[in-house]
Parts: C-alpha cells; structure tokens; sequence
C-alpha cells in the first residue's frame, strides 16, 4: 500500500515528502481554506505543492459544478503541473466530466465515495483513483472500515490498478491505515498527525532510548 499525505499545508507536505515515504498528495477545498489561502492565490498553491514533490501524483480538487465547468478547470489545474491529478466530487456532472477529461489524458481522483455503486461508477467513467471515506461513516456512528471493505472487494472484482486505484481516505488513526492495508487498499492518504503517530511506537522509542543509553557505556569507556 502506498501512503499519499493528506493535507494542503506546503510545510507538512515538505515534511512529509522529504521522509521518503510520501507516494502522492491529495487536498480538497476544506484543507485549503485550512491553510487560510485566498482564492486567488489557490492555483499558484497547487504549483508550490506539485513542484514541491514533483514526482507523485497531487490531487487538485474543482469546485465547478457543472460538467462544462469541470472540464475546463479541470483542463487548466492539469495544465499547471505534469502531476497534477483533478479531484471530482461524485455526481453525475463529475461523471460526465471524468470521461471527457479522460480522453484528454487527465487523471481524475473521484472523491466523497461513500458506497460501492458509487465506487463502480466512477471507475467506469474512467476515473484513475476512487476515493471511500473512512472517519466520516465513524463520525456517524457507522462502520467506515466495513463500508471500505466492501468498495475494496466490489472494485477488485472488476478493475485492476492500473485502470483504478482505491485511495482510502477520510483516515484518522494508524488503526484506519492498518485496516486499509489489511483490506488491500491500493493507496492510504493520511494527514500529517496520523502520519507522525504512525511513525511511532513506546517499544521502538524505548528501544531507541535503551541504544542511546548503551552506545554511551560503550563510548565512555573509551
Ligand atoms: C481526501 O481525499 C479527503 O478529502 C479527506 O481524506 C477527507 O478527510 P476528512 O473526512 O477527515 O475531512
């Protein structure tokens, strides 16, 4: 499973990026205003983003709401960076738009998948990466992992990765990414606290503290 750092924050993308660890980026509307970004300044923040990491694919989300719109901002987000793919909300415009910017050569990352359907959808108008969201079925008191599970197994039947990746998102704890794995989830996309926590674990800081304390017995004694 590839991780893709979830988040529009140019500085924890570097961070992230510079782990090597960092196969993709993806951002969407609310991680930008996040950043307290204006709207003029949204497509000169997606350069930064795609020149900071200029060789893994960096999700650029339109706001267009109509098929026309999608595919022209579509068209003029790919046009800024050869790595930029366009995020499209699912609806039956984005579907639309999916096809045409396809026979364009854009990437389409379909997003706001909540159901298999959905995820057949998207795959079938050509999108190259499909986006379930996990925490969010969490934050409603359903299971966001089971409903991921069957998206997995529905989209694998069918497709494989090279027409369709499955970007579990929506992630919030290194649980959500182990389950992701576990279910065979191509790619994880994390933001950045979930990525650090998954960094770590008390024996492995223990441990490290317990090779820090000996190398020092052995360099002393020198
Ligand atoms: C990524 O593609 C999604 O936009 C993101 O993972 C949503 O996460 P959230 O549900 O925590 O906002």
């Amino acid at each position: 499973m590839k991780f893709f750092i979830d988040t529009a924050d140019l500085a924890e993308i570097k961070t992230a990026y510079s782990w090597g660890c960092v196969a993709g980026v993806t951002t969407n509307p609310s991680l930008y205003a996040k950043t307290g970004g204006k709207l003029a300044d949204f497509e000169a923040h997606m350069v930064k983003i795609a020149e900071a990491c200029p060789d893994v694919p960096v999700s650029a989300e339109s706001t267009a709401t109509t098929t026309e719109e999608m595919v022209a901002e579509g068209l003029r987000l790919a046009a800024l960076a050869p790595n930029i793919v366009v995020k499209l909300p699912i609806c039956a415009e984005s579907l639309a738009a999916t096809k045409e910017l396809k026979k364009h050569g854009v990437n389409v990352n379909m997003t706001l998948i909540f159901t298999v359907p959905q995820a057949l959808m998207a795959c079938s108008a050509g999108a190259r990466y499909v986006s379930p969201f996990v925490g969010r079925f969490d934050d409603i008191a359903e299971d966001g992992i089971e409903q991921l599970a069957n998206i997995v197994t529905a989209v694998k039947n069918y497709y494989a990765p090279e027409h369709t990746e499955i970007i579990a998102a929506s992630l919030r704890t290194p649980n959500h990414v182990t389950q992701a794995a576990l279910l065979g989830a191509d790619i994880a996309t994390v933001p950045f606290a979930a990525m650090e926590k998954c960094l770590h674990h008390p024996l492995t800081d223990r441990g490290l503290a317990a090779f820090e304390a000996d190398w020092k017995k052995v360099t002393s004694a020198q």
